[in-house]
């Protein structure tokens, strides 16, 4: 797909982050919106700033639609397709990028936890390339984009669970990618693998209390340290997203922390493993430094 202009675009998680910055960023294309999110207020703050965005056109407003779901729910997912449709009269292009993060040793992992991660990360891509896919067949012109993660090239201690989810994700969307260029049915995708973006998934996510003491010294200083890492702008994420859809990449990588993996997992396939967990040992000796040194000023 060359351009956005007048195509009609649904993206989940559409309320922050990578999701609200690829609503404005097609907005300002002129690409119709449905945009869908749990969060009802994040999400109708995005359609409205998505409006504002809109370039002026006479007699043609940009039509955004918005729907509150889980992207967990399958039969939630199938009826927002639809409705989609019955609104836009056709969908184009489908952004399954809602997602959460986990942290949690796999000894004392709450399958619970494990179970809300797979739920959101994996079957909430699957449900909407399912749910979307013969309505991007019928427009005779689609695409799907699903986001995996650069955790989904190489694995790190702590983060099984999302591991697995962007790993299967890696590994559904290209499969995905092989079939539908066997079909030849003018719908391709592409697999997005973004490095540390800065967004609120670190502050949204679940810290499991068996992580205190392995690899961090207390919930919120292991959230704040996972944010150390989000180099890039959630806008510029948007922009390299679109740049690979224009170009109908297979893969695409976003940011130099991402590349650097990727090269990485490919040159030291097994052996990076080792090196990811002298950088841990590494990185925890720091934190519980100034875990020691926050302690001491307090009792100062
Ligand atoms: N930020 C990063 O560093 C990074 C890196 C690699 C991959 N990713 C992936 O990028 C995607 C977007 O994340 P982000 O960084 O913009 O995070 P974010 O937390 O800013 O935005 C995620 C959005 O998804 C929504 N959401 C969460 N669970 C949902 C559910 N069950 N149903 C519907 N909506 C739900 C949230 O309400 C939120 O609006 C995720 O799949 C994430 O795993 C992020």
């Amino acid at each position: 797909m060359k351009h956005f202009t007048d195509r009609v675009a649904a993206i989940t998680g559409a309320g922050s982050g990578m999701g609200r910055s690829l609503a404005l960023a097609l907005a300002r294309e002129g690409c119709h919106l449905a945009l869908a999110d749990r969060n009802a207020a994040t999400l109708t703050e995005t359609a409205k700033l998505a409006r504002a965005a809109a370039p002026d056109r006479i007699g043609a407003p940009l039509t955004v639609t918005t729907c509150v779901l889980d992207v967990a729910d399958r039969e939630a997912m199938y009826a927002w397709a639809d409705a989609t449709v019955a609104a836009h009269g056709r969908v184009n292009l489908v952004f399954n990028n809602a997602g959460v993060a986990l942290s949690s040793t796999i000894e004392g992992m709450e399958y619970a936890d494990l179970e809300w991660i797979v739920g959101i990360n994996f079957w909430g891509v699957v449900h909407g390339t399912k749910a979307f896919l013969p309505h991007l067949k019928a427009a005779g012109e689609g695409h799907i984009v699903n986001t995996s993660s650069v955790f989904g090239l190489f694995a790190q201690p702590g983060m099984s669970g999302y591991n697995a989810t962007k790993y299967a994700v890696r590994g559904f969307t290209e499969a995905l990618r092989e079939e539908l260029d066997l079909m030849r049915c003018g719908v391709s995708a592409t697999c997005v693998h973004p490095g540390g973006i800065r967004t609120n998934i670190a502050q949204a996510s679940r810290i499991a209390k068996n992580m205190v003491g392995f690899m961090i010294e207390d919930e919120q200083q292991g959230k704040d340290d996972f944010e150390k890492f989000f180099i890039t702008s959630a806008d510029d994420a948007a922009r390299t997203i679109l740049d690979g859809v224009r170009r109908n990449r297979r893969r695409v990588l976003i940011g130099r922390d991402a590349r650097a993996a990727d090269w990485l997992a490919r040159s030291l396939p097994a052996a990076y493993q080792a090196l990811v967990v002298w950088q841990t040992r590494r990185m925890r000796r720091i934190a519980q430094r100034h875990a020691r040194g926050h302690a001491l000023e307090n009792e100062a």
